[in-house]
């Protein structure tokens, strides 16, 4: 499978035009957070029009400018933030080839507010701020495929392509904190500790996967 252009399209923005989202456009939304929610047990919810999610601490101009937002909830697990991740990143991407622009917002933003705003019971783990935006974003400054992965031998196509993906892929802060290593058709992901390691690693799986190929190779325990 090749690396899509929504990948190489999507960039984070955090500024956003007021142009409400079109029903279709809304509909097709829910309708692949329905597939992702029931594929991987979370409750992501959509929330159109006014979707405060920030508290006083944030609002800054920008993030008020906001209205549509994904609010990435599940019930409690250990491993819920990949499964957020992992089914964010193919929210993103749809997101974007449905012409929007996206935010992944894990830290500024208000636990409350998005509780209140979309009904969310579980543990909110995230919020994705979609719209259309003030502009497109600009690609984010990235580590070259060899700081981040390494294969035993010589490296299959396929391992590069997942590489390159996974090298577009949203991280906190643009850490970019993984590694990818690969021996015979086994890839292992690595993420460096931190509160946001679980959605980093649910993100960067989803797109290696998408560059690679799922059929190419398994994961390693
Ligand atoms: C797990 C995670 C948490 C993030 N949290 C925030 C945040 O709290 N505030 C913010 O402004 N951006 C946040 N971001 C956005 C990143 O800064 C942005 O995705 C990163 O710089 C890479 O740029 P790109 O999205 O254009 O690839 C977060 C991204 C991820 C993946």
């Amino acid at each position: 499978m090749p690396i899509t252009d929504a990948m190489r399209a999507r960039h984070v923005v955090r500024q956003y035009l007021s142009t409400p989202l079109p029903d279709d456009v809304v509909a097709a939304l829910r309708s692949r957070i329905e597939d992702n929610n029931r594929a991987h047990g979370t409750d992501i919810r959509l929330v159109t029009g006014d979707a405060r999610v920030f508290g006083p601490l944030w609002g800054t101009v920008r993030a008020r400018s906001v209205r549509n937002c994904l609010v990435m909830s599940g019930p409690d697990a250990p491993d819920l933030d990949e499964r957020l991740g992992y089914g964010g990143a193919d929210l993103m991407l749809a997101a974007q080839d449905l012409g929007l622009n996206t935010w992944w917002i894990g830290g500024t933003f208000s636990k409350r507010a998005a509780a209140r705003v979309s009904g969310a019971t579980g543990r909110i783990v995230a919020v994705v701020a979609l719209g259309y935006g003030a502009t497109q974003g600009a690609a984010h400054a990235s580590k070259r495929p060899e700081e981040v992965s390494s294969y035993e031998g010589q490296a299959p196509d396929w391992f590069t392509r997942g590489v390159e993906a996974a090298l577009l892929a949203p991280t906190a802060f643009g850490k970019q904190a993984f590694t990818l290593s690969g021996r015979g058709g086994e890839v292992t992901l690595r993420c460096e500790d931190s509160a946001y390691a679980g959605q980093d690693r649910g993100l960067v799986k989803y797109h290696f996967e998408v560059g690679a190929g799922r059929d190419n190779f398994t994961w390693a325990r």
